[in-house]
């Protein structure tokens, strides 16, 4: 049995599968950039390790068509064993595609990653990380002179006021006990842009560019669902830090209130305009090892 620690967030490969449109949509318009963001080997053999790599679909549908066609090596990881093995039964595997477990929050990272990868790559994934200074430091390390990155996470989402409201109900506050230790730390920041420019830099990056792009301004996708009563109960099944808590005959139940909550909540914050209940801001971080 896979053993979570009191933090990390467990995310069912079936459920995200399956509810990810967003995710997928925002990842293949800001990787349009990618190519001509990432620095690629002359040589053509690049080596990428991608971190949270989830179902796979958004790294083996949009960044694996992007790789030079004599690519070295395709590393996707993810904290969860069971999203890895879900990539394993999915994609294949050969020499120079591979899928491994990995904490991108690690104290120890495995000695046969440290300065291998020309770049790393990771979507909606980092604002899992409570240590987001140990994060960068170990992305710095996977990294080879010379390498960069690409990173695209939250720095803030709507969900996370549902969620407090939903955790004062007496009936869910057991289960969502400790519910703000699963809000990045960005969440907290007044200026998320300038606080990841920082923590990038002390890493010891150079060329740190970093834009925050909000989805109700015309900069992401506007997510306009038509279904979204039942995307949204997809969704926040599939990405939820504390259903795993709840007895699984009430999952509906806590469901439906954090989606009418989320509703209440985003037709305040959309002047009433309904068809957009989750209001979020993307960090699009780029960044070079010397
Ligand atoms: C929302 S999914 C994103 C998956 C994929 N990158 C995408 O864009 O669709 C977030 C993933 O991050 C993983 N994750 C959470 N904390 C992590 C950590 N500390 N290290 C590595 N992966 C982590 C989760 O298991 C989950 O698969």
């Amino acid at each position: 049995m896979q053993h979570h620690d009191a933090r990390q967030v467990v995310i069912k490969p079936k459920y995200y599968s399956v509810a990810n449109r967003v995710q997928r949509y925002d990842a293949q318009q800001i990787i349009k950039e990618l190519l001509s963001v990432l620095q690629w080997r002359l040589d053509e053999k690049d080596s990428l390790i991608d971190l949270g790599t989830g179902s796979g679909d958004v790294l083996m549908d949009f960044i694996y068509p992007l790789l030079p066609k004599n690519f070295t090596k395709l590393v996707g990881t993810d904290i969860s064993s069971e999203m890895v093995e879900h990539c394993k039964r999915n994609y294949s595997q050969s020499e120079n595609v591979k899928f491994k477990v990995l904490d991108i929050g690690t104290e120890i990272l495995p000695k046969e990653l440290i300065g291998e990868f020309d770049h790393v790559t990771s979507f909606y994934s980092i604002h899992w990380v409570q240590n987001q200074r140990l994060a960068v430091d170990n992305i710095y390390r996977l990294l080879k002179s010379g390498g960069d990155c690409f990173l695209v996470f939250l720095s803030t989402h709507s969900i996370n006021e549902t969620y407090d409201i939903v955790s004062l109900n007496p009936k869910w506050a057991p289960y969502m006990k400790n519910i703000k230790n699963y809000y990045s730390p960005l969440f907290r920041s007044k200026d998320p842009r300038s606080e990841f420019s920082e923590i990038l830099k002390d890493a010891g990056f150079v060329d740190v560019k970093v834009a925050e792009l909000s989805n109700y301004s015309n900069e992401l996708l506007h997510y306009v669902i038509s279904s979204f009563f039942v995307y949204c109960t997809d969704t926040y099944r599939a990405v939820n830090p504390f259903i795993h808590r709840v007895p699984v005959e009430m999952h509906e139940e806590i469901l439906d209130e954090i989606i009418h909550t989320a509703i209440e909540l985003g037709n305040e914050s959309n002047n009433g305009n309904p068809g957009c209940i989750a209001t979020y801001k993307l960090i699009v971080a780029y960044a070079r090892k010397l």
